[in-house]
């Protein structure tokens, strides 16, 4: 079938490159940074057992969904909603997906910024050689410095914001293509030298077990103990919520970022296959770092639920005790900035192609429209680890960067996501979603609809009700 809808921002120049590029918004800090502190917050393997899960039924179906959405309306996601709800005569309402996506990136990006901020900061303290020898304590000092002061983490996150903002501005295709082939696999072959290292170095066994072996009470049970001295323990579904969430979030889903690439994607690529591609690479990157991680928890007596420094106070012990590690160390953490770059342009691709297609802005002034608020918005997450940390900068209890994380990771993601499996599931016919499919009329295509339109919409409603404790 022709392109219909001929795309203004170009085409990716091969099936392989839309992989490439759907793979770098994927791996990022959802893999490296924060799969490991949220297993190590919610109990290790029951908690990893519930995200495989949500990632096999929600994840795949939902992402071949985006996907398909993207490829079929060929505009920013704005403007594909609004052609797909004229082609399929849907609900006019459906067009507000496309805005909570675009709102949805523009939030995570703010905090995702200053994050990535941490990890650029960290590749000059590695390359300056300030791990040699390090512990557990000097590891924490030189953590907790970097957390004290509001001016150098805002600086970081400054300078990561105009780098994301500087490559949006050059267009998808010069800007992308060329980078993620080589150093995407050059993240993955480190992480395999960190858990080689961990393997010896670490408590393998006790970081594996922890990672892997299902303790269901241990993470459902939510135990305190009570003034008589007495435990009490109920069941907390919110677990499940951040499995759930995190399930969205580690794969870009759920606000438009996979379907805007999926608009560049050639016509006759199979969407299906992409798929399963981009979700392994995915998981692979979360359970290496997770095996990287833990046995150098256990083996210096860490705490697995550090929070979010887990990784930036496990992994310098590694590197400064292996040899070669001022040079591994420094690549890792640039590595980690060119994941974390690569998932932040998606971010923010989205809102820039928006303002590109319906306000005729050059990519320039749009990449600065959306980024320079979103930097703003940052500076509310930098100050939660310091000079807001406190009682009375709380918002529902939690800091702005908590919340803002919450919220985005753990509500406005599954909730577009549902969105799009009824949208794909159904709102667009048959006709419609088989043919951008391409797989016929077989097993593949029907066990595809029938998980987006009853088994994923349904999982996330039973995991929403059950956290706000309702069912
Ligand atoms: N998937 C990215 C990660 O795991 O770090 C984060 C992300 C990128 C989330 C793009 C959402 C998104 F649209
Ligand atoms: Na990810």
């Amino acid at each position: 079938m022709p392109d219909i809808r001929g795309s203004i921002h170009g085409q990716w120049s091969s099936r392989f490159v839309f992989i490439l590029a759907a793979v770098g918004s994927a791996v990022g800090l959802g893999n490296i940074w924060k799969f490991p502190y949220i297993t190590g917050e919610n109990g290790g393997g029951a908690f990893v057992v519930v995200y495989l899960i949500c990632i096999a039924l929600i994840g795949v179906p939902i992402m071949m969904a985006e996907i398909l959405i993207g490829r079929r309306g060929r505009q920013s996601p704005i403007n594909t909603m609004h052609a797909l709800v004229a082609d399929e005569k849907a609900h006019p309402a459906w067009r507000w997906l496309g805005w909570l996506g675009v709102l949805t990136g523009f939030l995570i990006l703010s905090y995702y910024s200053v994050i990535a901020g941490w990890a650029l900061a960290y590749v000059f303290r590695a390359g300056a050689g300030l791990f040699a020898g390090a512990n557990a304590e000097s590891v924490s000092t030189l953590f907790g410095a970097l957390l004290d002061s509001p001016e150098s983490m805002l600086a970081w996150h400054t300078i990561f914001m105009v780098m994301t903002m500087a490559v949006v501005a050059r267009g998808v295709r010069s800007g992308l293509e060329r980078a993620v082939t080589i150093l995407m696999p050059a993240l993955f072959a480190l992480l395999v030298v960190l858990v080689l290292y961990a393997l010896y170095a670490g408590d393998f066994a006790r970081g594996a077990a922890f990672l892997f072996n299902p303790d269901f009470d241990k993470v459902f049970q939510h135990c305190e103990l009570l003034e008589s001295g007495v435990k009490s323990c109920r069941f907390s579904g919110e677990p499940l919520l951040i499995a759930l969430g995190h399930a969205f979030f580690t794969l870009s889903l759920g606000m438009g970022a996979i379907m805007v690439y999926g608009s560049y994607m050639p016509g006759n690529a199979s969407i299906a296959r992409a798929t399963l591609t981009i979700v392994a690479a995915d998981t692979a990157a979360a359970l290496l770092a997770g095996l990287a991680i833990f046995p150098i928890v256990f083996a210096n007596g860490l705490e697995p639920a550090s929070g979010p420094g887990l990784i930036f106070q496990t992994l310098p012990i590694a590197f400064g005790a292996m040899p070669g590690g001022q040079v591994f160390g420094t690549l890792f953490f640039v590595l980690l900035v060119f994941a974390a770059w690569t998932s932040a342009i998606s971010l923010i691709e989205p809102a820039v192609a928006w303002l590109v297609e319906n306000r005729g802005m050059a990519r320039v002034p749009a990449a600065l429209a959306v980024g320079a608020p979103a930097w703003v918005l940052g500076v509310g997450s930098v100050l939660s680890f310091n000079l807001w940390s406190g009682e009375s900068f709380q918002f529902f209890g939690k800091t702005w960067f908590d919340l803002v994380d919450y919220l985005t990771a753990n509500i406005l993601l599954p909730l577009g996501g549902l969105l799009i499996a009824l949208f794909a599931g159904w709102v667009m016919s048959r006709a419609a979603s088989r043919g951008e499919l391409r797989m016929g009329d077989g097993v593949g295509y029907r066990t595809w609809r029938f998980l987006v339109r009853y088994v994923s919409p349904w999982l996330v409603v039973i995991v929403f009700l059950n956290a706000i404790g309702l069912i």
